[in-house]
């Protein structure tokens, strides 16, 4: 396992790979890694020769009112986890070396992003857009595994990679849950006990409004009240939105401080 900071080290050591034959698999990631990530640095060593694990916790995709001081961060165990997966690098850059004149002059915007998450978090696609053109372009041509747990960031992945013309496959790879059907997140590191069993109304009212679906519920909004109601039984929860999108459900809740989001095909 090679541990590098520097971006120019990263490209360095991907073009040496691909010019002796190897193909390369990228997963970004902001640390704290955990089944979820496992399982895309997984699916990546056993589709490309070598895997890069990127761990950065990105400054351009936080509000100034979220936890980007308080977002947890062990690189000694993310490479520990990332080599135990089979991974070949790990790369965890500090923001001076992504960033080293302070917040970018050019930045990426994503058109039609604004609304659930977008609306939400006020240019937090423009930062995931951002450094992940930078990874892109710092990774050269490679496959690039995002999860279907961020529904609506993998959308944006692909259009950046398409619209942009990145030398990049993205691929998409399903989402990872605790035995209780929790979406396994690092902020749910977050969640006290009571919160911890809180968590589980977000794919409970999920998984009924899924099934609602498939017994042939087709109106969008007794889908959606559905998942309003569960929400609102739960004490520890606040709903920011409960949407109903083509084949796709997604929640995003407040247990506590803490905000979860989730998604599954209706
Ligand atoms: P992070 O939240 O660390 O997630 C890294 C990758 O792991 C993302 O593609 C995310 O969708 C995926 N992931 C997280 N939890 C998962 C789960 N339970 N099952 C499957 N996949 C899961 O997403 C980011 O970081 C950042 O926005 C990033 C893309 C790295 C840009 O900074």
């Amino acid at each position: 396992m090679r541990v590098l900071d520097r971006g120019d080290q990263l490209r360095k050591e991907l073009e040496a790979a691909r010019a002796a034959g190897a193909t390369v698999g990228l997963v970004p990631t902001m640390g704290y890694l955990h089944r979820g990530h496992g399982a895309l640095v997984r699916r990546s060593v056993a589709e490309n020769d070598l895997t890069a694990v990127t761990v950065f916790v990105n400054p351009l995709q936080f509000g100034p009112a979220e936890d980007l001081a308080a977002y947890p961060r062990d690189l000694a165990r993310d490479v520990e986890v990332a080599t135990r997966a089979g991974a070949g690098l790990v790369f965890a850059p500090p923001v001076e070396d992504m960033y080293p004149a302070g917040p970018p002059g050019v930045t990426v915007h994503v058109a039609g992003a604004d609304d659930l998450e977008g609306a939400s978090r006020p240019g937090h696609f423009d930062g995931v857009a951002t450094v992940v053109a930078k990874l892109f372009n710092l990774a050269g041509p490679c496959r690039a595994y995002f999860g279907e747990k961020d529904w609506q960031q993998l959308g944006v992945v692909r259009r950046l990679a398409a619209d942009l013309s990145f030398p990049v496959e993205v691929v998409g790879c399903a989402t990872v849950r605790e035995a209780d059907g929790l979406a396994c997140s690092s902020r749910n590191s977050y969640l006290s006990p009571a919160e911890r069993q809180a968590a589980t109304v977000l794919y409970r009212a999920l998984s009924t409004a899924a099934l609602a679906a498939s017994a042939g519920e087709c109106d969008p909004a007794n889908i959606r009240r559905l998942m309003v109601n569960i929400v609102a039984k739960e004490p520890l929860a606040t709903l920011d939105y409960a949407e109903v999108r083509p084949d796709r459900l997604l929640l995003a809740v407040r247990i506590g401080t803490v905000r979860l989001i989730d998604n599954l095909g209706a």
